[in-house]
Formats: structure tokens, sequence, C-alpha cells
């Protein structure tokens, strides 16, 4: 018995320490294709790139602007939108998305930038529902930059007419976020309680206005500052979380959609009915959780479903054409506002928005010009 134990002792010394050499080697060899990316382009454009994690070391860049291919169309960017999405990408945080694919010791792809809208310059011999002049919008990566690539059939819509480039481009993550929380993972019913924590960001400016053409009784958490915006996008409720805590009250919701996780599942707990729903959205910020950022409160809430009666779970948004049309189609109907904070006049001053961002209290969305 003795040796077995000395044996398998053995086995898993040697496996840790080959994980760990692999781990090592692998860190140390993994690279972006930066050089490539950044050498003397032929024909060029002005990208932000980072070559290394960090805000500090994103770069406005000449790199090769990019031709389409059959299925793709060229866009001319006008305006691109921040998502704290995008600063997981610059800080490479929670490190655990390293190993996932993003680059262990720098970023795999050095472009940045999700949400554009923009005029069509070119179009792929195969593409047939757009033409040179279109203005559309949607997502695509390396939307900090003066053209993009996009397969036409990916998440681009045209723009709507009504809407300037600034406003389309804030709709894209924000707005399906929004869209998909309510409809599909809260299925919000007309006449349910519907707390949103978190209502007058980003997300929260599109899903208070969303929950509500769905008929539900809206309830948005913000600071004093933005009551009366959360309650001017059509909130029955405005709880000014400087003042009281929702989780302490009486009040129960049957949805609560939550893009600011700074309350324990037993306290969201209490503020659900018995069969309420919890859709958490946000997962903090940046440096909240250096190693697993969200995942250890996914995996606590995974746990937690099977044995109760309220259904507790995180969101993924996920990328969708008739997502894009539909908010499109309700913006042009005067059913759905966009709300800007701020505008960054060029693409030099990315940075300065991401850093405005990450304090965490945009007002609605933060958008960049591109000229
Ligand atoms: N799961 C997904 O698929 C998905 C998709 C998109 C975004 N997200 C995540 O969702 C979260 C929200 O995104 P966003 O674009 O809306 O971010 P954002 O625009 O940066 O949200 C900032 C808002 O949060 C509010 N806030 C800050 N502290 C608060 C508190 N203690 N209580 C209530 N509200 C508070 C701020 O209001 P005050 O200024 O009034 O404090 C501010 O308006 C982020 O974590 C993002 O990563 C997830």
């Amino acid at each position: 018995m003795k040796r077995i134990l000395k044996w398998i002792f053995r086995i898993v010394l040697v496996l840790l320490v080959l994980g760990f050499l692999w781990g090592f080697i692998s860190y140390w060899r993994s690279s972006s294709d930066c050089d490539r990316q950044t050498a003397a382009p032929t024909n060029p454009m002005k990208a932000i790139v980072h070559c290394d994690y960090g805000l500090t070391n994103l770069k406005l860049q000449d790199i090769e602007k990019p031709v389409p291919n059959d299925d793709q169309i060229l866009v001319k960017v006008r305006a691109a939108s921040v998502n704290p999405y995008g600063w997981h990408f610059i800080e490479g945080t929670p490190y655990i998305m390293r190993a996932m694919g993003v680059g262990l010791r720098k970023p795999k792809d050095i472009r940045l930038g999700v949400d554009f809208a923009g005029t069509i310059e070119t179009v792929g011999k195969n593409v047939t529902q757009y033409k040179p002049g279109d203005e559309v919008f949607g997502g695509a990566d390396g939307a900090f930059a003066q053209y993009l690539c996009r397969r036409a059939t990916g998440s681009v819509a045209p723009k709507p007419a009504g809407l300037t480039f600034e406003q389309a481009a804030s709709v894209n993550i924000a707005g399906i976020t929004a869209l998909q929380a309510v409809r599909d993972k809260g299925k919000v019913q007309p006449g349910q309680k519907v707390l949103i924590n978190g209502a007058s960001g980003g997300v929260g400016t599109f899903a208070v206005q969303i929950a509500k053409s769905f008929g539900a009784d809206v309830t948005g958490v913000c600071s004093t500052r933005n009551a009366d915006l959360v309650r001017s996008l059509g909130a029955d409720h405005v709880i000014d979380y400087t003042k009281e805590d929702f989780a302490k009250n009486d009040q129960r919701y049957d949805v609560i959609l939550d893009n600011v996780p700074n309350h324990s599942l037993s306290e969201i707990r209490h503020s659900l009915t018995p069969n309420g729903k919890y859709v958490m959205i946000g997962g903090g910020g940046p440096n909240d959780n250096r190693w697993v950022g969200p995942f250890g409160r996914v995996i606590h809430t995974l746990v937690l479903s099977p044995f109760i009666g309220q259904k507790m779970g995180m969101m993924m948004a996920q990328p969708s054409t008739q997502d894009l049309t539909l908010l499109a189609e309700m913006v042009q109907s005067g059913k759905l506002k966009t709300v800007i904070d701020r505008t960054y006049k060029s693409l030099s001053e990315v940075p300065d928005a991401i850093r405005y961002l990450e304090e965490g209290h945009a007002r609605g969305k933060v958008v960049i010009t591109v000229e």
C-alpha cells in the first residue's frame, strides 16, 4: 500500500512539474501578429491597435486597409462605441480568459472595438443585399478603425434614417443584450414586476425601455443624478442606491436584470418572488477578481438553480441580425431612444473614452466619432 501511494505521489508530482513547464513555455512562446499587421502598410488606414495588454499600450497606428472577400462588405467607419466588453481584452482580465485563447502573454488579436456605424465603400461579388453608399450599423471585430470588413449576413443592418452615425453606433452590444435579457432570459410578461440594477448605463437605458415596451412594471436602480433620466425612459419606480438598498426592502420582483452584481445571491433571492428569475448580465469591472472574474458567481448560480424554485443564471448576448433589425425598427418608430453620455471626437481619443467607461458611471453610451 505504501509503495502504491509513493508511486501515485511521484506521478502527480511529475504531472504537476510537466504542467508547470508547459504553462511556462506556452506563456513565453505566446505572441501576437503585431509585427506583421503594423509593418509598412502599402494601402494604410488608421486603427487602434494593442500589441501588449494594458490601456497605456493602445496606439493609433497605420495598418493595412482591409480588402473584403466575396461575401463581405467594406465599411468606412463613421462612429464606434465603447463597451465594458472591450476592457477585458485590453487588460487581458480575468486572466482565465488568456488561457481560453485570448493570448497568454500578449493579445492574439491586436484590433479592438466592436460597435460601429458607417457607409459601405465596396461589396464582395456575392453580396446582393447592400451596395456602395448604403449606411449600416452593427458589430464587427476591429471597429476602432477607419475601415472594417464584415460578412454581409453577419451582425449588420441598414442604419435607421433618423439616427446619426453616433446614435446608431451606440446600439449593437448594449441594445442586443438588453433585448435578449428581457425577452429570452427574463421572458418578461405584461404586468410583471421587473427590477433593473444599473438602469442608467449602456445596457440599462435600453433595458428599461424594452421591459416597458413588453408591458412590465419597471423599477430602475441608479444614483441620484440619474433618477430623472431613468424615469424619463419609462421606469415606473426608481430606487436611488445611494439612499436605499433594493435588497433590504420587502418588495419582490418577478425578474431581476443585474448589470451590477453588487449583491450576494441570497440577497437577490430575498428580492425575487418564489418563482422569480435572476438574469446576471454584468460581471464587474476589469479589476474585480482579476483571476476568474464573474465565473465564481456563475458557477454558484448554476449549482444553486436546480435546488430552488427561482431561476438564476448568467446570460451571454449573441450577435443577431434579426435582433439588430428589430432594434432599428423600434428606434425608427420612436419606441426606443438612444442615450449618449459623451462623444469623443477622434480615434486618438479611444483610450480616454475607455478610461471614462472604466470609472463605472457612464450615463448611457460612450461614443467615438471616426474621421
Ligand atoms: N452578459 C452579456 O452578454 C453582457 C453584454 C453587455 C454588457 N455586459 C456587462 O454588463 C455590465 C453593464 O454594461 P453597461 O454597458 O451597461 O456598463 P456601463 O454603461 O459602464 O454602466 C454604468 C452604469 O452602472 C451604474 N452603476 C454603477 N454602480 C452602481 C450601483 N452600485 N448600483 C446601480 N447602478 C450602478 C452607473 O450608474 P450611476 O452613475 O448612477 O452610479 C452607470 O450608469 C458590464 O459589466 C458589462 O460587462 C454583459
